[in-house]
């Protein structure tokens, strides 16, 4: 990381600060066309990205670009309505400056949602993927550069980068809610363009069921910074790479994110009830 990155997360902070002493329990960040997931909180605050000292902006559709601060029961949320992606040209420390605004305001599990296609070709267009592990395919690595003990480790451990008890806990949580839930592997590249057949191909060989364009640097920040995490995808489109691979669109993607979404939110709303997501 560049060494002015500590003074452009204060600024972030301090123009957080102006508006909310909100101290987070959950940072949720929602992925395209998940933005319903947003619904069950109870707002008490929403600072635009633009109001805040140092953060990218948002341009990647259906990302708003947006802090909502509110609550589910007692949970207090965190939730980034938009992410960056790195092919909107941010940078890895753009993409995880909002990470770090998370863990500094005091969120001590960060759960993640994508949109993502499908490698596997067992899963369907509408399935929802609790992500097992992820495979980083972006090029860059967000923690490259200087390292800020402050923030972490120099080497962080990304041995169980999706915390191993958040996930038994959510199958668990599925499965009361008869809700059939995949468990895979996320591999993650760069875009904007959908991967070409060969490619993916490639990612499935790799080991990978789902591909997406995003997450991986959220999470390799959020694991340095001491969170628990916990990741779905919505699998939006099927990516094997086969005969029969469909071409790809933004609106088949936006469409059926809605469909699996309505899952997801399902299972995290009875987790943060249940009170094992906190
Ligand atoms: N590839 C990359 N990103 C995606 C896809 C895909 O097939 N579907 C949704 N996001």
């Amino acid at each position: 990381m560049q060494p002015q990155f500590a003074n452009r997360l204060d600024k972030a902070l301090s123009s957080i600060r102006k508006y909310t002493d909100f101290a987070p329990n959950i940072a949720l960040i929602t992925g395209t066309g998940l933005a319903g997931l947003l619904r069950d909180i109870e707002v008490e605050n929403t600072i635009a990205y633009g109001d805040i000292d140092g953060f990218p902006v948002s341009t990647a559709p259906s990302h708003k670009g947006e802090l909502i601060f509110g609550h589910i029961g007692d949970t207090k949320i965190a939730a980034q309505n938009g992410r960056f992606h790195l092919y909107e040209g941010w940078s890895g420390e753009d993409i995880v400056l909002p990470v770090y605004v998370m863990a500094k305001l005091g969120a001590v599990s960060y759960l993640t949602t994508n949109a993502a296609g499908a490698l596997n070709e067992t899963y369907r267009v509408g399935d929802i993927m609790m992500i097992e592990d992820h495979l980083n395919f972006l090029g860059i690595h967000p923690l490259a550069g200087q390292n800020d003990e402050n923030l972490g480790p120099r080497f962080p451990d990304m041995s169980r980068a999706y915390d191993p008890d958040l996930r038994k806990l959510a199958i668990k949580v599925a499965k009361k809610l008869q809700i059939e839930v995949q468990s895979g592997i996320y591999a993650a590249v760069h875009g904007p363009e959908f991967e070409t057949s060969a490619e993916r191909r490639f990612l499935r060989s790799s080991g990978g069921d789902a591909v997406g364009m995003s997450t991986v640097p959220e999470v390799i920040a959020a694991n340095h910074a001491g969170m628990k995490v916990l990741g779905f995808s919505a699998i939006t489109n099927q990516a094997t790479g086969g005969e029969d691979q469909q071409p790809d669109t933004l609106e088949e993607v936006l469409q059926n994110a809605d469909v699996a979404a309505a899952d997801i939110r399902r299972i995290i709303l009875e987790m943060i009830k249940d009170g094992c997501l906190k």
